[in-house]
Parts: C-alpha cells; structure tokens; sequence
C-alpha cells in the first residue's frame, strides 16, 4: 500500500467542547436542568463552587465563536447537545427553543464551510430522568433512543456525523463508583448496571438512526492503553484487568457481543448476568468509532486499591500535565493500531487530544503556551505514524476549542487552544491554536520541521 506522508485531503481538522462545560444559561428558554445542575448546585461537589452557569457563554456568543473557528482553518466542530434542553423532562414535550439552539449553531457552521459532528449525550443527562432512576433504569436505553430521534429528525439533512454517547467509562467510574461526577454514586453494585443500560441505550439510538437517518453514527470511547510495570505474573493480571476495566468494557460488547471475562474478577459478587439478547442491538454495526486519547498508564498490582486492586506508576522522565496526566504520545500510535488489529478496520477519527497546562499570563494580545504547541505537535506525528500504518484514520480534534469548565475541577484546569477571560468573555487564540491552523494549512506538512 501506498504511504501516506501527509494527511488526507479530506480530513477533519476540528476542535471539540460538550453542551456544559462552554453553553452557559443551562435553563434558559425553557430547558430542563441535568444532573449537571444539580452536581454544581450542591455544596461542595466541585472545586471552589463553580458551576456552568456561565461558562463560556456559548449559548449566545456561538455566531462569534464559529467565526473564530473559522479563523483558525477549523473545518468541523464536534458539539454536544444537551438533553434536558431539548427535552426539559427528558421525555414527552419538546422544547422548540431549545432545538432552535442547535439549528442556529448548525446553519452558522455551514455557512462557514464547517462539518457540524454532534454528540447526543456528553454527561448532562435530564434531572428529571435521574429521578427516574437515571442510568440504573432499564427504561433509559428507550429514553435515549426517543431523545435521538428527535435531534435526527431535526438535523439530520445538515448533521451528516452523529455520535451517541461519549466516555461511557467515564460516566460511569466517575458517576456511580467514585462519585466525582455526577450522579455522585460510590456504588460498586449499581456500576456494571449503568455501563450496560448506557450500551443498550446506545445502541437503541443506532437503531433509530438505521431506520431514518441518512449519513454515519458512531460511538465516542476514552482508551487509556495500559503497560505493565514489570514482567511479572501480579502486574501483567493488573494490566489486563485495567485494560478490561477501562478499555475493552465498551468496545468487546459492541464488536464482539461479549465482556471481557476480567469483569467478573473485578466486580465479584455485584457482576449481574445479563440477558444474551442485550447484545444483539448493542453490538450493531457502527460507521466510525471516535477515540479520544490524553494519556496511558503503567500498571502494577496493589491489593489495596479498590475494586482492580492496580494502581498506576509514575513515570519520573516523562512530562506530565496539570491534571497529572503522563504525556506519552506513542500511546496515541499504539492505540489506534490496538483498535484496528483488535476490532477490524473500521474508520476511525480522534475525538478529542489535548492537555491541561498551566498557562503563563497573556503579555499583551498573546498567550505562549508551549508545553501545550509540544503536545500537539508530538501526538499529531503520532497520529501520522498511525495513518501511514493503514490505519483508517479520518479526523482529529483537539480538546478543546475554548478554555471551559472542567466538571468537578470548575474552571481551575485550562484544555483550551484559545483562551477565554472569564470575567469579561474574551477570547484569545493560543500560540497552540496558531501551531494548529499552520498544521491545518499545510495538511501536516509542518509536522516535519524541527
Ligand atoms: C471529556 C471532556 C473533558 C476532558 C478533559 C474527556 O474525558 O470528554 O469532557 O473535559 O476529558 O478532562
């Protein structure tokens, strides 16, 4: 096969951001609030009280903000809608204005020759549904489904790539087994169940799409590759079970029709059985899988930590970033060529790739952020080795388009190539988002220069 030595010319170059962390007015218009609201409302959940309350005030600066995309050579943006404004109870009544948001993003992002890439469930599902029982509901997956038809019959002529959930494992480790993110449960029973209702329920929306929609859907995941620390029988099962825990949890249902069989040793007694006709619709044939990708981990046994009994290595020559996260941009290669070898050739696409670092103060108009131009620049090489590997690689996004709020840390982490002043909403392009446009201008070509 031919290499590629540089990018496609029909790759999507975007940047990402989720309905919460950058909208801003979460009941405005009529929306509903999502468990998002809640979390923030509530003492003490998120670092110094912050909620999205404001946030990046996307919800009525978009038309600016989409210029700036354009500006910066973007040529898809990856959005996520929220739920609770479309459907302020989660089911039943549609909420016209809230749908109106979406169309209004979607025309601005066409006009500007920008590729709209929607997400329906980014983290902030309805508080309505949660009273319901949320994700521990079996009922969620029809929810869900119904959820998408809506967004599908409203956009689907001008949204042409749709991804269903992002970061089950997240959802799920964060929302019911630690408890930093909302829901807020600390509930080793409740969690396989939530994985699973948030596979079916995917896979319910791929149903619905199959039936009416007209282009591609997919499902967004967060792989961590997994090392082992040593070569020795202990660390190598506590390699294996991070990566079953983590990575394959997800990805076996939906290419395989099974879970991994680590699932049951590390969830014990509180593992259920599933019915075997779960997996017909959860593992249907997808059109793309969306990977983001931050960091790996290096993985040894350690009876103590609660419930993998594996805990994570410091890498002492390697940089790290601000939510100490190990920077390791061949994780990136070795990760795409896992999901290819692993999962067959599907078409793949970086979601999200990005870091929080400290950013030094603006002098004058200009942010230097160079840990942050590094990061970009390595992991895009990395993503290049993939591609010229065969694997079919068709997008990247950097996380994040804006500086926004990073759940329960608020707004103390900043993943943004562009820089937003909270206080007066003012945004400025990093020297990162500078490196980005030039990368995109020059389909790559860049990467190569020292
Ligand atoms: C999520 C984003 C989050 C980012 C950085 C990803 O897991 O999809 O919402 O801001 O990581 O933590």
């Amino acid at each position: 096969m031919a290499k590629a030595s540089v990018f496609p010319a029909d790759f999507l170059w975007g940047a990402a951001t989720s309905a919460y962390q950058v909208e801003g007015s979460p009941l405005a218009d009529g929306a509903g609030p999502s468990i998002w609201y809640r979390f923030t409302h509530t003492p003490g959940l998120v670092k110094s009280c912050e909620t999205g309350d404001v946030a990046c005030d996307h919800y009525r600066r978009y038309a600016s903000d989409v210029r700036l995309m354009s500006e910066l050579r973007l040529n898809a943006y990856r959005f996520s809608i929220s739920w609770s404004r479309v459907l302020p109870e989660g089911t039943g009544q549609v909420n016209q204005k809230g749908l109106d948001f979406y169309r209004r993003l979607v025309d601005e992002l066409k006009g500007q020759g920008i590729e709209p890439v929607a997400t329906l469930f980014h983290w902030d599902l309805p508080a309505a549904l949660d009273d319901r029982g949320g994700w521990l509901n079996r009922d969620a997956a029809s929810w869900f489904a119904d959820y998408a038809e809506v967004m599908y019959r409203a956009l689907d002529g001008d949204v042409k790539i749709w991804a269903t959930l992002n970061e089950p494992w997240v959802v799920t480790d964060g929302g019911y087994l630690h408890g930093a993110l909302a829901p807020g449960h600390r509930n080793l029973f409740e969690t396989p169940i939530a994985s699973h209702n948030l596979l079916r329920a995917h896979g319910a929306a791929l149903a619905a799409y199959r039936a009416t929609g007209k282009h591609r859907i997919g499902l967004v995941v967060n792989i961590e590759p997994k090392y082992p620390a040593s070569e020795c029988p202990e660390d190598l099962a506590a390699t294996a079970r991070a990566d079953a825990y983590m990575n394959r949890q997800y990805l076996d249902p939906v290419f395989r029709g099974s879970y991994p069989e680590e699932m049951r040793e590390i969830f014990g007694i509180a593992w259920p059985d599933f019915p075997s006709a779960d997996f017909d619709a959860i593992r249907a044939p997808l059109d793309f899988l969306g990977l983001n990708y931050y960091t790996r981990s290096v993985v040894c046994h350690d009876e103590t930590v609660w419930p993998l009994k594996a805990h994570r290595v410091f890498q002492p020559e390697h940089t790290y970033t601000e939510t100490h996260w190990e920077v390791y941009p061949q994780g990136l290669t070795d990760t795409l060529l896992w999901l290819k070898e692993r999962y067959g050739p599907i078409p793949l696409y970086v979601t999200e790739n990005g870091a929080a670092f400290y950013d030094p103060p603006s002098v004058g108009s200009e942010v230097r952020d160079p840990l942050r131009v590094d990061y970009f620049r390595d992991h895009l090489k990395a993503a290049l080795a993939a591609l010229e590997q065969g694997v079919d690689l068709r997008g990247y996004f950097a996380w994040s388009l804006l500086d926004n709020f990073e759940w329960s840390l608020g707004y103390s982490k900043r993943f943004g190539i562009v820089h937003v002043d909270y206080k007066t909403q003012a945004r400025t392009p990093k020297e990162s988002a500078r490196y980005y446009r030039r990368v995109i201008e020059t389909d790559g070509r860049c990467l190569a220069e020292p």
